[in-house]
C-alpha cells in the first residue's frame, strides 16, 4: 500500500462526508452532483485496488442521509431502496443491464427478449404515500431507506396528490414516487424572488426537497410542487397486477399521477431505443430528469432476481449528461436587451452541460450577482435545463488566488454611451438610449421579425448585426425599403438569399392585428395580451387612442400593462412607426379579432370547466390545448357549460355538473374529444 493512496482516500472521504451533509441534511449542495459522483467513484476505485483501506464509515459503505431532529421519524414497513446507476450515457448502458438480467435469470442465448418497463427518472424527492381504505394517512421521505421522516402536513398541500383514492381502494396501499417541481413553476418562483430582490433558488430539485422537509408549512405556500408515482411499498388486501406496467396503470386508475412517457419494451434494443428517444425529448419536457429507469416488467421475474444489499437486481437507472457542471468564470460582460435592460453575462471556460457546450450564462442582475458572491476567476456552477437560458447558480466555495475586484454596473451604456438608469427601488439597470442604442435596435428588429411576430424568415442575428452596424436600418419601417440591390451588396450575402429575404419581407406584410401589436415590442405586451387587445379593440387606431381606463377593460390587462401601452402610443415617434409600417403595405383583415381570421376551430363556441387533478396533464396544459382548439375554459359550472373535465379530487364542480346534466369527461375523454374534433 502506498501512503499516497491512503492519504488520497482519507481526503476523499472527508470531502464526500462534507458534501453529503450539505446535500442530504442541509439541502444546500456546494458542488454539482456530477462532481460528487466523480469523487465517489474515485474513492471506490482506490478502495477496490487497496481493500485494506476500506473502513466501515466510508461513504461508499452506507446509504447517506439522516433523519433531521425536527421531523418525526417513520420506520418504513418495506425499505425504500435505491437503484444502481448505469453511468455510461451511451446505449451500452442498456445493453449491459439486459445482459446482466439474462445472466442472472440463467436464460439461454436463444430465449426471447425480456420485457422491461422503461420510465423517466424524475429529479426530485422520493416520497411514500400510505393510503388506508383509500385515505391518505401518511407521507414519508426516504431518509436512510429504513427510516424516513413524516412530511404528511406538507405533502397534503401538493394539489396533485389525492387525499382520497379513486375507485375501489384496497385496505392498505403505499404508493411511492417522486415529488418534484416543474421548470415553469421554478422559473416563476425565481422571477417573483427577483422582482422582490429576494434570494433565488438553485434548482427545482433542491427547492422541492427543501420545501417538503420544512417544519413550517407556510414555506410550501408559494411553491407549486408536482408528483409522479413509480412504484409500491407495503400493500394489504390487494391483488397487485402481475406486471410493473400493470401496477402503474392501476395506480393511475386510483387517481395518482403517473407519467405518460412509460413504455413496455423488449430487450436491450428496446431499452436503448427508449433511452435515445427520451434524450431527444428531454429539453422539451416540462420538468428535469437526470436519466431513465428500466425495470424488469414481470413481478415474478423481479422476485426471482431479488436484491444485492440495498439495490434490486431488476432495476437500473441509465443517466443522461448532467444539467449542472463546474467551470471557471473568465469574465463578466454586459448585454443590452430589447427594452434596454442591462444583463451581466458570464463568460465561461466552455463546459459540456445538459447535452451542449456552454460558454455564456446569465447572471440575471447585479444584485443577484452580489448575493451569490461570484467573482471573475471563481469556479462556478452552471445550470442548463431545457430551453431555459443557461445560468450561473453560484460559486464553489474555496480560496481565491489574489484580489479580484467586485463587479460594478457601468454608468453609461457599453453599446451607445447613453446614461444607464435604474428606477427607484427597482432591480434592473437600463440604457436610456431607446432605439438610438444599436443593441436595442437590433433586439427590436429581431423581436419584430420573430416567428411569433411578423415571422420574417431568414432575418437572424448575423444579418441584423450587419444591417444595423452598417447603418442600413435605423427604424423598423426601413426594413421594408431595403430592396434587393442593397441587400445583395452586403458581405456574405448571396443573390439568392437576398431574393429570399425580399420575398419573406413581402410575405410578412399580410399578418394579423395580434401579431402586429406583439411585434411592436411594447413593454409588458406579450403574445397573450396582444391577442386580447386585438380581440377587444378590433383595429389598431382604437388601440392607439385607448385611454388607460379603456385599456383596463381588456381581459387580464392591469394598471402596469395599461400604462405601458398608453405611454408607448403617446410617443409621436412610435405612432409614426405604425403609420410608416402601414404605408409600407402591412395589413391584416378588417375587424381582426386574432381568432376571427383563423380557420374555424373544433371547439369554437364551446365552454369547458376543469376540476380536480388530471392524471398526466397539468391544468395549464389542458387549458392551452382547449384554447388552441378554440374552446373557452370557465371557472364555474353553469347551464352554459358544454363539458366538465374532472380528475382526482374533483369537488363541488363535479356535483354541480351532475346536477345540471352537463357531460362529464375524464382526461382520456378530453383527449378523445380534441382528437375527434381535430
Ligand atoms: S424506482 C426499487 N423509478 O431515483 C426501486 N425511482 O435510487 C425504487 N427515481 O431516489 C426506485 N424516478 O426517488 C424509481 N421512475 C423511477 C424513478 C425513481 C426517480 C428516484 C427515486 C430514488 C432514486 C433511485
Amino acid at each position: 500500500m502506498t501512503s499516497t493512496a491512503a492519504d488520497r482516500a482519507a481526503a476523499l472521504r472527508a470531502q464526500l462526508q462534507h458534501h453529503a451533509h450539505r446535500y442530504y441534511v442541509l439541502d444546500a449542495p456546494e458542488i454539482p452532483d456530477a462532481e460528487y459522483d466523480r469523487l465517489f467513484r474515485e474513492l471506490q476505485a482506490i478502495e477496490a485496488e487497496h481493500p485494506e483501506l476500506l473502513a466501515p464509515d466510508s461513504p461508499t459503505q452506507r446509504v447517506l442521509g439522516r433523519v433531521l431532529d425536527g421531523l418525526v421519524p417513520v420506520r418504513h414497513a418495506v425499505p425504500m431502496l435505491s437503484i444502481r446507476t448505469e453511468t455510461d450515457t451511451t446505449p451500452a448502458g442498456a445493453v449491459a443491464f439486459d445482459a446482466r438480467v439474462r445472466r442472472e435469470l440463467e436464460l439461454p442465448a436463444d430465449a426471447p427478449p425480456v420485457d422491461y418497463c422503461a420510465e423517466l427518472k424524475f429529479d426530485g424527492l422520493a416520497i411514500g404515500l400510505r393510503y388506508e381504505n383509500g385515505v391518505l394517512v401518511l407521507a414519508a421521505t426516504r431518509g436512510d431507506g429504513e427510516t424516513g421522516e413524516d412530511v404528511t402536513q406538507n405533502v397534503r398541500t401538493i394539489g396533485q396528490i389525492p387525499l382520497r383514492l379513486l375507485g375501489d381502494a384496497p385496505p392498505l396501499v403505499e404508493i411511492r414516487g417522486e415529488a418534484y417541481m416543474r421548470r415553469d413553476d421554478f422559473e416563476r418562483l425565481n422571477e417573483r424572488q427577483r422582482e422582490r430582490g429576494g434570494k433565488t433558488f438553485v434548482n427545482p430539485r433542491n427547492t422541492a426537497a427543501g420545501a417538503i422537509r420544512q417544519l413550517d408549512p407556510k414555506t410550501m405556500a408559494d411553491k407549486r410542487l408536482s408528483f409522479y408515482a413509480y412504484g409500491l411499498g407495503e400493500t394489504r388486501g390487494w391483488a397487485q397486477p402481475a406486471t410493473h406496467s400493470g401496477t402503474l396503470d392501476a395506480i393511475a386508475a386510483f387517481g395518482v399521477p403517473v407519467n405518460a412517457e412509460r413504455r413496455v419494451v423488449q430487450g436491450a434494443d428496446g431499452l436503448a431505443e427508449f433511452h435515445q428517444r427520451i434524450a431527444g425529448l428531454r429539453d422539451a419536457l416540462p420538468f428535469d430528469i437526470d436519466g431513465v429507469v428500466y425495470k424488469v416488467n414481470a413481478i415474478a421475474l423481479q422476485k426471482r432476481l431479488g436484491f444485492v444489499t440495498r439495490e434490486p437486481r431488476w432495476a437500473v437507472a441509465h443517466k443522461y449528461p448532467a444539467q449542472e457542471q463546474m467551470t471557471r468564470l473568465n469574465g463578466i460582460e454586459i448585454q443590452v436587451g430589447r427594452t434596454g435592460k442591462l444583463t451581466p453575462v458570464a463568460k465561461l471556460e466552455p463546459v459540456f452541460v445538459g447535452g451542449t457546450t456552454v460558454s455564456n450564462a446569465t447572471l440575471h442582475n447585479v444584485f443577484e450577482l452580489r448575493r451569490k458572491g461570484v467573482r471573475v476567476g471563481d469556479t462556478v456552477i452552471v445550470r442548463r435545463a431545457g430551453d431555459v437560458i443557461p445560468e450561473v447558480v453560484g460559486r464553489v466555495p474555496g480560496p481565491r488566488d489574489g484580489y479580484v475586484s467586485n463587479f460594478r454596473m457601468p454608468r453609461s451604456c457599453p453599446v451607445c454611451g447613453s446614461a444607464v438608469v435604474r428606477e427607484r427601488g427597482g432591480i434592473d439597470h437600463r440604457c436610456s438610449g431607446g432605439l438610438f442604442c444599436g443593441a436595442q435596435r437590433k433586439q427590436a428588429i429581431l423581436h419584430f421579425a420573430g416567428r411569433r411576430a411578423m415571422d420574417i424568415e431568414g432575418l437572424g442575428d448575423k444579418l441584423v448585426d450587419q444591417l444595423v452596424d452598417g447603418g442600413l436600418i435605423r427604424t423598423l419601417p426601413e426594413l421594408y425599403t431595403l430592396g434587393l440591390a442593397k441587400l445583395a451588396a452586403l458581405e456574405r450575402m448571396a443573390e439568392k438569399s437576398a431574393a429570399n429575404l425580399v420575398a419573406a419581407l413581402d410575405k410578412s406584410k399580410q399578418t394579423t392585428l395580434a401579431r402586429f401589436l406583439y411585434a411592436l415590442g411594447i413593454r409588458h405586451v406579450g403574445e397573450t395580451t396582444a391577442k386580447d387587445l386585438a380581440r377587444h379593440f378590433g383595429g389598431i387606431d382604437r388601440v392607439m387612442d385607448a385611454s388607460v381606463e379603456q385599456l383596463l377593460d381588456v381581459n387580464d390587462v392591469g394598471p402596469v400593462v395599461a400604462q405601458s401601452i398608453r405611454t408607448f402610443f403617446e410617443q409621436p415617434h412610435n405612432r409614426e412607426v405604425v403609420e410608416q409600417l402601414r404605408a409600407a403595405g402591412i395589413h391584416w383583415p378588417e375587424h381582426d379579432g386574432a381568432v376571427a381570421d383563423a380557420a374555424p376551430k373544433p371547439l369554437t363556441g364551446k365552454t369547458l370547466v376543469l376540476t380536480g387533478t388530471l392524471p398526466t396533464l397539468s391544468r395549464d396544459a389542458a387549458k392551452e390545448m382547449i384554447e388552441a382548439a378554440g374552446g373557452k375554459v370557465a371557472g364555474s359550472v353553469s347551464k352554459k357549460t358544454d363539458y366538465v373535465v374532472a380528475g382526482a379530487e374533483a369537488g363541488s364542480k363535479l356535483d354541480k355538473a351532475r346536477e345540471l346534466g352537463v357531460t362529464v369527461l375524464d382526461e382520456a375523454g378530453l383527449l378523445a374529444l380534441l382528437a375527434a374534433a381535430a
